[in-house]
């Protein structure tokens, strides 16, 4: 008898919250691990695992896409994970190619659980694919590119041109500014994770475009003192 509900609930587990989807050499797996709780219940509901593998192709092709990278410059990956379990937070990486996302914190989210979980999930695909010079890039750096990522993806639903206090401080504002770069050189950001592959120096954005950061940044600054054109996207929100 044990044993029979324990089969009947492994079958109900499988049926209601795995996915899973291979295109180009890449198999994406979804689980929800957190079927148990409310938020695990709006996931399926209102999200759904065969909605999340096809988010997680989608956002892994346009991040090839925006690093400008064939099949045989990518990262040697074949499989992304993605767990929806109870945790803090929103969503993150264990460095690696696994994705967790907050059963939690789409629980207590107000507003339409899908636009919003699809930009989060590009900034996550980024980290995947993206290289962090073998662990010397700053990790503003690679949150930056990860927000670019969003923002060329139309989903960065925050960001000023011309904010901030530096340029690694991650997020919104390493994003703007590394678009202003790339106003310069389009392919910037993707030569720029190009050259990331064995190690990050400040003089990456020196041999991009003849100037050094510093001069960047302070050139950044005073074109738009502070107070570009807000980013904007309705269906986002300034919370990961
Ligand atoms: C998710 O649940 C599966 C099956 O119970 C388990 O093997 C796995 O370790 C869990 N993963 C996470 C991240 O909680
Ligand atoms: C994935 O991309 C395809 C092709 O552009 C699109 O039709 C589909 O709606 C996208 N799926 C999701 C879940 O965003
Ligand atoms: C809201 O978040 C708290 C913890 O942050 C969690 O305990 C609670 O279950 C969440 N509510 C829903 C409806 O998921």
């Amino acid at each position: 008898m044990a044993s029979f509900l324990l089969s009947l609930v492994a079958f109900s587990i499988l049926t209601a919250s795995v996915a899973t989807l291979t295109l180009n050499d890449v198999r994406y797996v979804v689980t929800n691990n957190a079927t148990n709780t409310l938020g695990g219940e709006r996931y399926d509901s209102e999200v759904g695992a065969d909605f999340t593998v096809q988010v997680l192709r989608n956002a892994t092709v346009f991040v090839w896409k925006v690093f400008e990278q064939g099949p045989d410059e990518r990262k040697d990956v074949h499989e992304v994970h993605l767990y929806v379990r109870s945790a803090d937070g929103i969503a993150n990486t264990d460095g690696g190619s696994n994705i967790f996302v907050s059963a939690d914190y789409i629980g207590n989210f107000s507003g339409d659980v899908r636009p919003f979980l699809t930009g989060v999930l590009y900034h996550e695909v980024t980290h995947v694919w993206q290289w962090n010079g073998q662990g010397t890039a700053p990790g503003g750096l690679t949150e930056g590119i990860a927000d670019y990522v969003m923002f060329k993806a139309g989903m960065l639903g925050w960001g000023k041109p011309g904010a901030g206090s530096r340029w690694d401080e991650g997020y919104e504002v390493t994003a703007m500014f590394l678009d202003y770069c790339a106003s310069f050189k389009s392919s910037f950001v993707a030569d720029l994770n190009k050259l990331m592959k064995d190690k990050y120096s400040d003089g990456h954005f020196q041999t991009l475009l003849g100037k050094p950061l510093d001069q960047l940044w302070a050139d950044y600054k005073a074109k738009y003192g502070g107070g570009g054109q807000a980013v904007k996207h309705p269906s986002m929100h300034r919370n990961i």
